[in-house]
């Protein structure tokens, strides 16, 4: 019989209407959800987010699999075990099993591990990965903060690996995205202040779900709770667009009649794209 195939399935960043149309199709289609949780008694975002969208689908399966939130190895073995088991069981069988994700299958999610180990495992399923919008847009547009722009740079660092070098990514990026922040608020705090970036960061917490909030004042979120699915937005806004900001000001000044500027910048490399991009 040949194998089903195995799907990664983004549901977006928590709003239902932030659900791709293909996610639904693929979701309602598959013999088989596999939906990811924590522990055996928790209940999954992901399917919080899709499973209304998705409705009763008569003889589809919904497995529920668990995968502890813990960097130990002996915990997570068995419980990768048994995640392989079970999928390689139903894809064998010649079902399709769609794994939901919260945001993107791509971006920091359980779904990597699955979609890496598949083809030595299952060398004759194929694998199809249906992307989500990510926490990161989705962060950026309930702030109402442009993410990059002309010339500038961003960088994307969980919280939870990277704040010790947090002062080098500040200085070498326009735009930097903290995800993981929620036990690491006041070290991100200090970072920022150390390099007069405070009033530049944004905390963005349960963007586009139910309790969402947007707090522009660092200093309250380190005294207050902090939520998992929350992150910091710093855009320096030094070298964006065109048409304003800081680059396209440089440029202006450099021009005959101008005010000169020491670091004259190549013109070839003012300004965001071609319009349309
Ligand atoms: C395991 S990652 C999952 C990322 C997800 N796959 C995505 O594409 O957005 C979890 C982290 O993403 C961020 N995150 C996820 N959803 C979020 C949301 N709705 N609002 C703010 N941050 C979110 C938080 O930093 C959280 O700690």
């Amino acid at each position: 019989m040949a194998y089903g195939t195995l799907y990664g399935v983004g549901v977006g960043p928590g709003a239902s209407d932030l659900l791709t149309l293909r996610a639904v199709r693929v979701l309602r289609r598959a013999g088989v959800v596999v939906i990811p949780r924590r522990s055996e008694t928790a209940s999954s975002l992901a399917w919080r987010i899709a499973g209304p969208e998705v409705g009763e689908v008569p003889g589809q399966e919904r497995l529920f699999l668990t995968f502890p939130m813990t960097k130990d190895p002996a915990v997570l073995a068995p419980a990768w075990d048994e995640v392989f088991l079970q999928v390689g069981r139903r894809l064998e069988a010649g079902l399709d099993v769609a794994f939901i994700t919260e945001g993107d299958p791509l971006f920091f999610s359980t779904f990597v591990y699955l979609m890496e180990a598949a083809p030595s495992r299952w060398p004759e399923a194929r694998v199809e990965v249906v992307p989500g919008v990510s926490s990161l847009t989705a962060a950026a547009a309930v702030a109402g903060i442009p993410l990059v722009d002309g010339q500038e740079r961003m960088a994307v660092v969980p919280a939870t690996y990277g704040v010790e070098d947090l002062a080098h990514v500040l200085e070498e990026f326009d735009t930097i995205l903290l995800t993981k922040v929620s036990s690491h608020m006041a070290q991100v705090v200090e970072a920022l202040e150390r390099q007069g970036l405070l009033d530049r960061a944004v905390y963005v917490s349960r963007a586009t779900m139910e309790g969402e909030l947007v707090e522009r004042d660092l200093r309250r979120v380190v005294q207050g709770r902090c939520d998992y699915f929350s992150m910091v937005v710093v855009s320096k806004k030094e070298n964006n667009g065109l048409l304003l900001g800081q680059a396209a000001q440089r440029a202006v000044n450099d021009r005959p009649g101008g005010h000169s500027s020491r670091d004259q910048p190549a013109a070839g490399k003012l300004g965001g794209g071609m319009a349309g991009d």
